[in-house]
């Protein structure tokens, strides 16, 4: 696109020194995503021979339901990878497909294997909603995994609005105040861990929730849930 045009310096003084700011800004955000992207390369570039390793193993292994868990694991993190070396490489990895929601959300309940945690999933209707199945299913699952790490009662509810659907996810924990709503989506950022020094994430779950819904045409919004926690809303377009 247009990234590349610097802006002229032309004008007053004033002007000049802006564009010469702003152009300045503009190469620290490109270096910084560079580097970004180049350190996801690699990570999932190493992830790969040991993943490669683990599922040769597990070939070697005599069938058990056990195994065919650790096996199903194995291979969605070889996709994962594989995806993410794909986004770095900047290629669209992904294809849109109508899928049948009740039945992905399902899917990735069924694959959350938490027993201190009751997840009840209402849909009254089928719908089929234009999706990317596996960036989708990785959003939903960062951000049941949040709701199951502050709270052991959580509601998926699925309401179909004109042009969209909101998948609403509720817990019963402590909830997101209104002030960190904006600042839970940023990188790394985490509200205070003294809260619960046994959820140890990196900060990363909701800013890749939010990217795979922006990267649909939608978005994630945080409210209050009625049950006392946090409700994440997901709104796709139709
Ligand atoms: N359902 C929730 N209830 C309360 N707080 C939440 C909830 N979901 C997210 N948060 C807060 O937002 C922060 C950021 O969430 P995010 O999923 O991005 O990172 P994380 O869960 O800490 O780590 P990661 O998901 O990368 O393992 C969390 O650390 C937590 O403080
Ligand atoms: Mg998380």
């Amino acid at each position: 696109g247009r990234e590349d045009s610097n802006f002229k310096p032309e004008g007053s003084t004033e002007i000049r020194q802006a564009a010469a700011a702003f152009n300045l800004m503009r190469e620290r955000i490109q270096r910084t995503i560079t580097q970004r992207t180049e350190m996801l390369a690699s990570i999932s570039h190493d992830l790969r021979t040991p993943l490669t390793r683990m599922k040769l193993q597990l070939a070697m292994i005599e069938n058990s339901a056990e195994i065919g868990d650790l096996r199903s694991d194995v291979e969605e993190m070889e996709n994962m990878v594989e995806e993410y070396l794909a986004f770095a490489r900047g290629e669209v990895a992904e294809k849109v497909q109508n899928i049948n929601l009740s039945r992905i959300l399902q899917g990735v309940i069924n694959r959350i294997q938490s027993t201190s945690v009751s997840i009840n999933l209402n849909t009254k209707q089928i719908h089929y909603v234009p999706l990317k199945p596996n960036s989708f299913k990785r959003a939903i699952t960062n951000i049941i995994n949040n709701a199951s790490n502050y709270g052991n009662q959580i509601d998926i509810i699925v309401r179909k609005l004109p042009g969209s659907i909101i998948i609403q996810i509720d817990d019963n924990g402590p909830g997101i105040p209104l002030k960190d709503r904006e600042d839970v989506f940023k990188p790394f950022y985490r509200l205070d861990v003294a809260r619960n020094p046994d959820t140890g994430g990196s900060g990363l779950g909701l800013t890749i929730a939010r990217d795979v819904a922006r990267a649909h045409g939608g978005d994630i919004f945080i409210e209050d849930s009625p049950n006392g926690g946090a409700r994440i809303n997901m709104r796709l377009p139709l």
